[in-house]
């Protein structure tokens, strides 16, 4: 079997990694160990920049997004018994984010995906990558897949990234001694916008999917199993932390699903080799609290396309050569943005007290100065695309 792109793993970017392609006349398969109703189920991230919305809108798969999803245009920080809103409109008019579930948007490419006649093939036993440096293949399930390219968006652990010989790539990495808690409920939002809560018990998050679903979030201890976390502790939990303002009450719910998101940052360099492209979390991570994850990989996967359009329409690699560098600055900012707001808002346990009269002097000046506030805005809606 041959095929132009062989895209390892149908999350976000290599379904749609394979679509842009299929957009662009360039053929390729797309391999997934997972079934099809694991990777539409699983509960991810649910913030989409303006450049995400508009990307998807672009390529034909945001017609659900549109109609269902939340365009917001705002967030608030609540901390030290008050709450202080970022106002988008304000600090940076015309740009918005959409709260929309990481799981519609892998539903939406996936149909696209099939109903344009797409190769993409789930429950792939034993994948692996090979001859990276030229003439490279792909091999499951007994079968050989040959390929002008591989791109790898297997995730964090993945196959493709583990297939690059060692000293080839420089690890950048930090992890977090904490978690989050995430849980998905039955229960109108008890907000409009999302509420980041930093509090000494730890910080919360309130964010939403529909206007009868809500998400939350509370910060864990890293080695935290959801077992000791039954529902009535939850929200216990919750209305502890999010309740630190006067007026405000959490409404509670059915809690319909459970997990713990570990905490890390980590970036890969060069996010190439030979013939192989990684993309998305295959390449780097970011902690969750400035929900850069899922945006960062639709814009890797916007360079790789033109790059990768650029090869097979003129068979120039100059593109190609410099896809690294082109994600590598976009990375290292949401790298920052996601690490800054992770310190701004969560407890350390080593804190002594000087730390923590930082932490809040310095939410003080976000939440009091125009260009502060402004700073987290243009961050958080997505910095403009570079191309
Ligand atoms: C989510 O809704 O899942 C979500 C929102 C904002 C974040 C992280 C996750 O920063």
């Amino acid at each position: 079997m041959r095929t132009q792109v062989g895209i390892i793993g149908a999350g976000p970017a290599g379904l749609l990694l394979s679509h842009l392609l299929h957009l662009r006349g360039i053929s390729s398969v797309v391999l997934e160990k997972r079934s099809r109703d694991y990777v539409e189920r699983r509960v991810r991230a649910g913030v989409l920049e303006q450049g995400t919305v508009e990307t998807l809108v672009e390529a034909g798969v945001g017609e659900r997004m549109r109609r269902e999803g939340l365009p917001h245009h705002g967030i608030e920080l609540r901390y030290g018994g008050a709450g202080h809103r970022i106002p988008f409109e304000k600090l940076v008019p015309g740009r918005s984010i959409t709260v929309y579930g990481q799981q519609e948007v892998v539903k939406d490419l996936i149909a696209a995906r099939l109903a344009a006649g797409g190769d993409v093939r789930f429950d792939v036993e034993d994948v692996a990558v090979h001859s990276l440096e030229s003439e490279p293949y792909v091999t499951f399930g007994g079968e050989r897949l040959d390929c002008d390219v591989i791109a790898g968006c297997d995730g964090f652990h993945g196959v493709s990234r583990p297939a690059i010989p060692e000293g080839v790539l420089t690890v950048f990495e930090r992890e977090y001694p904490f978690a989050w808690l995430g849980i998905l409920a039955d229960v109108e939002p008890s907000s409009e916008e999302l509420i980041y809560t930093r509090t000494d018990r730890g910080f919360a998050l309130h964010s939403m999917r529909s206007p009868t679903v809500s998400r939350f979030y509370l910060q864990v201890p890293a080695d935290t199993r959801v077992e000791e976390w039954p529902d009535d502790r939850i929200w216990d939990e919750l209305r502890a932390r999010l309740e630190s303002v006067p007026g405000f009450t959490l409404t509670t719910g059915e809690i319909t699903e459970k997990g713990v998101t570990p905490m890390r940052s980590f970036v890969v360099e060069p996010m190439q080799y030979g013939r192989l492209y990684l993309a998305g979390d295959a390449a780097h991570i970011v902690p969750p609290t400035g929900a850069k994850g899922l945006n960062l990989a639709v814009a890797d996967v916007r360079v790789l396309t033109e790059a990768l359009a650029a090869y097979f329409e003129g068979g120039s690699t100059e593109l190609l050569d410099g896809y690294s560098e082109a994600c590598l600055k976009r990375v290292w900012r949401a790298q920052h943005f996601s690490w800054w707001m992770t310190m701004l808002l969560h407890t350390f346990e080593d804190d002594d007290a000087y730390g923590r009269k930082l932490q809040l002097s310095y939410l003080d000046y976000v939440t009091s100065s125009e260009a502060a506030a402004t700073t987290l805005a243009e961050n958080y809606v997505g910095l403009p695309y570079a191309t």
